[in-house]
């Protein structure tokens, strides 16, 4: 049995970022054990109801970004965190020496229905300047910047996908001893699938070039693509860029015209980035269609970007219809 403290010193790990992950996954058990427990922690759900004692419950995502920022503004080496729930960043220690990321409970339209949700987070190097951990200008670092990038999918199984730069590893969280046991080394992305995840429903807001390329998909092995497709749709990108992981595929959540001031709906960095980091480290290919989400320059913490990442020869060939 390999715990993950053991591979974060193989891989050379530096004490201080060892310490803000070892945090970050204490919050991330704390919030296993809630959804485990469902209805029975009274704190099930996604909007705010009363439980059958007529007291109200708190929604879970706000419990889930409370417990990770409560452990992370305590802990020595972080300068401040940026959250998804929050419109703020906060600042923690400010000697520390990294900026936490993360969001929260990403997927969380699924806690009522009981299917997976996660928490994915991405950590930065704080400027070696006088800014505080609570301005945002420090946070505005591109995607390559990222020293460690993962998410934690809670399904039938809790599990860990992490990577430090070296590689993609799944970490299996073992209830009987409380820790993350490595049960997957150096994940690979395949480079070709038959298989994408796209919502459906928003086809008639994208752009001509997304729109042929799932007409293209759709027309099966007698149309230009020659392969029979299948379609997943999770609506959490945690599941589905850990189906990605495991058997390939391709994910979208692209530009639509239904905002024109929001492009796309997914967030750059608490979703885009992390995610990219993780699906690069595995060989597969992350951009927005056009560009290496990493390469992008954030302007703010809560920018969003459109999302085309997997299996590497699909994004390609899926990108080549949005040049035109
Ligand atoms: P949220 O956490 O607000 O439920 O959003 C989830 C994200 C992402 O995880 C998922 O891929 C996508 O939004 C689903 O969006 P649709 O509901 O538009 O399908």
């Amino acid at each position: 049995m390999i715990r993950l403290h053991e591979i974060l010193k193989r891989d050379g790990v530096n004490s201080e970022l060892k310490q803000v992950i070892s945090h970050i996954m204490i919050a991330c058990k704390e919030i296993s054990h809630k959804l485990g427990q469902g209805d029975l922690a009274g704190i099930l759900g996604s909007s705010v109801t009363e439980n059958v004692q007529g007291e109200t419950q708190k929604l879970l995502d706000v419990v889930s970004n409370d417990l990770l920022k409560k452990i992370l503004v305590e802990d020595n080496c972080v300068k401040g965190i940026a959250s998804e729930e929050e419109d703020y960043t906060v600042a923690g220690t400010e000697s520390g020496k990294y900026l936490v990321l993360f969001d929260p409970l990403d997927g969380s339209s699924n806690i009522d229905v009981n299917l997976s949700v996660g928490t994915i987070f991405s950590i930065l190097e704080a400027p070696d300047d006088s800014r505080q951990g609570d301005d945002q200008t420090i946070y505005l670092q591109n995607g390559r910047k990222q020293v460690a990038a993962g998410y934690v999918l809670y399904g039938p199984s809790a599990i860990l996908v992490l990577t430090t730069g070296k590689g993609v590893n799944f970490f299996t969280l073992d209830r009987h001893i409380g820790e993350f046991v490595l049960t997957r080394e150096q994940v690979k992305i395949p480079a070709d699938t038959k298989e994408f995840a796209i919502n459906m429903s928003n086809q008639r807001f994208w752009e001509d070039g997304m729109k042929s390329y799932i007409n293209d998909c759709l027309a099966g092995e007698t149309g230009p693509l020659a392969k029979r497709y299948n379609m997943r749709w999770v609506a959490s990108m945690v599941a589905e860029v850990h189906r990605i992981l495991v058997r390939g595929g391709i994910f979208m959540y692209p530009w639509d015209n239904r905002e024109p001031n929001k492009p796309g709906k997914l967030r750059l960095m608490y979703e885009g980035n992390p995610m990219s980091m993780i699906v690069e480290q595995a060989g597969g290919l992350s951009t927005t269609g056009r560009e290496h989400i990493m390469d992008v320059t954030p302007e703010g913490i809560h920018q969003r970007c459109p999302v085309m990442l997997g299996s590497k020869n699909e994004v390609e060939k899926a990108m080549g219809y949005l040049k035109d």
